[in-house]
């Protein structure tokens, strides 16, 4: 998707505020989009790596904070949706890397509370450790830095609660073993959730554009195999899980997928939203993905701003199952997309209760 040049879509994305920073030293460049503070601040991860252009950036940092709205929504956080990229032009040296990340989280720190940050594809526990030195609206920081460290193990369990409804709703067995599950892109959840799988009896089919990673985990999970990166579009499975970037689901791709469900972590996985008709016609159930992928944000939020034990934090995962269950269920009365019924329970949770006072 981010290849493409489409409009920027300003009037479209209906935010709040988007802040666009060239940094001078690294020739990177930083936006923050701030989507939505209705539930309260924005809270959504930075997302690091070289785009093809800056307008790329930030047609994927406005699509990116939209999604985390309708996230937080559903997932029942008392937080908005943002998002921000960190479009570098090449390799930095560590020294570098942490220079702009300073830079960066004095932005944050200006937009007083209005946006919290966590990791996302390109950044990890140690980059939200530099970005704590300088604002206190992060999560995940490591354990030792007073945080509450990776998040990628709880939303691979999350997608793992949510292919196994998706299964039971589209098959009538939640049952993993024996089935095939191909998941594209081995990064922090992919590969997590490839264990998982693995650990649960299923046939594991892996693609990544890194050769390197993708035999390493082969290597590491006896029985999966490597599918080429270039054509994990049409290979036959029943689980399709998309964990790699957006826009994957598109009028190119779905008439060449062979799978039952597509129920992966990657955000925004639907170029555009009549792609969810596109897969209901084909007769494939699709997960969406901003509910599906909620275990990190609900374990991050829950544990640093919530007080939520691990208990408490792990059902509220395994609930993930059940919304998609309800979700499924309105599509099916509605006649509606999955996607469309998910944006629906997302438009409720965002449209402020009516306060009707007493007569008289
Ligand atoms: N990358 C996460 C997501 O897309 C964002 C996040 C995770 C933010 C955990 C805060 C804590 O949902």
């Amino acid at each position: 998707m981010e290849d493409r040049e489409v409009e920027l879509g300003l009037e479209q994305w209906g935010g709040e505020e988007l802040l666009i920073r060239r940094d001078a030293p690294t020739g990177a460049w930083i936006g923050i989009a701030i989507h939505s503070t209705v539930r309260g601040p924005a809270v959504g991860g930075t997302r690091l790596r070289r785009y093809p252009s800056v307008h790329a950036a930030l047609v994927d940092v406005l699509r990116l904070s939209a999604g985390m709205t309708v996230k937080n929504a559903v997932a029942g956080m008392p937080c908005g949706g943002g998002k921000a990229v960190i479009a570098v032009p090449g390799p930095l040296t560590d020294g570098e890397r942490e220079a702009l990340l300073e830079r960066y989280a004095e932005m944050i720190d200006g937009l007083g509370g209005r946006f919290a940050t966590g990791p996302d594809i390109g950044t990890g526990e140690a980059d939200m450790d530099v970005i704590g030195r300088r604002t206190a609206h992060v999560f995940c920081r490591s354990l030792g830095q007073g945080g509450s460290g990776r998040a990628s193990p709880w939303t691979a369990a999350g997608v793992q609660a949510g292919i196994r409804a998706t299964l039971r709703h589209r098959t009538g067995s939640d049952d993993l073993a024996g089935r095939q599950v191909l998941i594209q892109g081995l990064g922090e959840v992919g590969g997590v959730l490839a264990r998982l799988l693995h650990d649960a009896g299923a046939r594991l089919l892996l693609a990544d554009v890194d050769r390197e990673r993708v035999r390493a985990t082969v290597a590491a999970l006896p029985g999966a195999v490597e599918v080429p990166a270039e054509a994990v579009i049409g290979t036959e499975c029943d689980v399709f899980s998309p964990c790699a970037i957006g826009g994957v689901l598109n009028a190119e791709t779905i008439p060449q997928l062979r799978c039952l469900i597509v129920a992966g972590a990657a955000n925004n996985q639907l170029l555009e939203e009549a792609d969810a008709d596109h897969l209901r016609a084909a007769g494939i159930l699709y997960a969406p993905d901003f509910v599906i992928n909620s275990g990190g944000i609900v374990r991050g939020i829950g544990a640093e701003r919530l007080g939520w034990g691990e208990a408490q934090i792990d059902a509220r995962i395994q609930a993930i199952g059940e919304t998609l269950e309800e979700i499924y269920r309105d599509s099916e009365r509605l006649d509606i997309s999955t996607a469309a019924a998910a944006n629906r329970l997302a438009q409720e949770a965002l449209t402020p209760v009516e306060v009707v006072s007493a007569p008289g």
